[in-house]
């Protein structure tokens, strides 16, 4: 089973990337073949579906990965009520073809409070477009989740994605070797 983590966070200490690189751990520590898309350090050029841009080295990475996923584990942070522009950039790069009939987790990193829940909505809205079969359960980590170095360590935080996380494989496991 292969999973593609994405991270859609442009920040460089970025929260979201905790999460996805704990989602990441969790995956490999089950013997799970992992790709990772982080849209802060694979930078890709803005779509303006200009054919050149598919010849970028990261927009060519990131279709491949795209594609040979059986699965994903997607995580944005909430800005201004909604996904990051970095995430919605990275997914108008990719089609349907990419995420028919595949599975997708998805979780937020918010400023606290009720945050993170309107990212996800619009996550899920894109992803529907997209023909993904996003889960039902959901995850939203808060700033007191993290250490120091953006790194999620709450206790109850690594459970839920460790519990989204088994949903994945398991979803990804019926629907991939069905
Ligand atoms: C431009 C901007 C807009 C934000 N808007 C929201 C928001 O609407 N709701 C919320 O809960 N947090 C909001 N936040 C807080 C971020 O979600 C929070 O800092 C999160 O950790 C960002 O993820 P990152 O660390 O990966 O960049 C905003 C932060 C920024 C920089």
């Amino acid at each position: 089973m292969k999973i593609l983590v994405m991270n859609g966070s442009p920040t460089v200490a970025s929260r979201t990337r905790g999460i996805a690189e704990y989602a990441e751990k969790v995956l490999k520590e089950q013997g799970i073949h992992v790709t990772f898309f982080d849209a802060g350090k694979n930078k890709l050029p803005l779509f303006t579906g200009d054919m050149s841009e598919r010849e970028h080295e990261e927009v060519k990475r990131l279709t491949q990965l795209a594609e040979e996923a059986q699965g994903f584990f997607i995580c944005t942070p909430e800005y201004h009520s909604g996904m990051s522009g970095a995430l919605k950039n990275a997914l108008d790069f990719l089609s349907g073809s990419h995420f028919k009939n595949k599975p997708a987790a998805i979780a937020a990193a918010a400023g606290g409070g009720k945050g993170g829940i309107n990212a996800l909505n619009n996550l899920r809205t894109v992803l529907r477009g997209l023909y993904a079969l996003v889960l039902p359960d959901q995850f939203v980590a808060d700033p007191l989740h993290f250490n120091d170095e953006q790194e999620l360590v709450e206790e109850l935080a690594v459970l839920r994605v460790k519990a989204l996380v088994e949903q994945l494989t398991s979803l990804t496991s019926t629907v991939a070797f069905k």
